[in-house]
């Protein structure tokens, strides 16, 4: 399949409201089968606009996918080993904007000095990970902002140079 052009460039302040709104979007589009309406709406309670700001103040690396109007459509977060936020805009999900995404975060990472990438993933986005060469490691837990405690699963994958 022929690859679109992407524009990619690292987190500006003033994506913080479209990346709340895409950000929200995907986690409330996860399979029922995964995830209970009550445990979408508790993980989404806690995204802000200003939260991708005060994350990157904490030394987060995010860098955000462009769609044709230059506006953020997806977007990748990463500190040290690993990748905190993978999320890309349901309209714009199987169009190996999150593979790209993923792959220039851990060439950043690797660039760094990390060996091993590390993610606590959804459970609906494991399989995704294991295409893109991670390996399941075990079950995992993430306390959602609205206070539910949600199933996880933590991979892993070797990235060193
Ligand atoms: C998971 C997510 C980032 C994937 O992004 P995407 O742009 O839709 O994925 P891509 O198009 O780059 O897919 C890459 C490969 O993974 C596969 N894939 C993507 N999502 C998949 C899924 N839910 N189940 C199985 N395979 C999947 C694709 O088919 C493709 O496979 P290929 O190598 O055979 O072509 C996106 O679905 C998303 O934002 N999900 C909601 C938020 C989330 O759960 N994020 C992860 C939290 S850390």
């Amino acid at each position: 399949m022929a690859i679109p052009p992407m524009v990619v460039r690292p987190f500006r302040p003033d994506d913080g409201p479209a990346l709340a709104v895409l950000h929200r979007r995907a986690i409330l589009a996860l399979p029922d089968q995964d995830y209970s309406r009550a445990e979408r709406k508790s993980w989404a309670r806690g995204i802000s606009a200003g939260g991708y700001a005060a994350a990157v103040a904490d030394e987060e690396l995010i860098q955000v996918a462009l769609g044709g109007s230059a506006e953020p459509i997806a977007y990748c977060a990463h500190r040290d080993d690993s990748i905190l936020g993978l999320c890309v805009d349901p309209d714009w999900q199987r169009h190996v904007i999150g593979r790209r995404l993923l792959q220039r975060a851990e060439s950043m990472m690797a660039a760094s000095g990390c060996e091993v990438a590390r993610v606590n993933s959804s459970v609906s986005a494991a399989p995704f990970f294991v295409r893109c060469g991670y390996r399941l490691l075990g079950d995992g837990r993430h306390l959602t902002p609205g206070g539910l405690t949600v199933a996880t699963l933590r991979l892993e994958k070797f990235i060193a140079l």
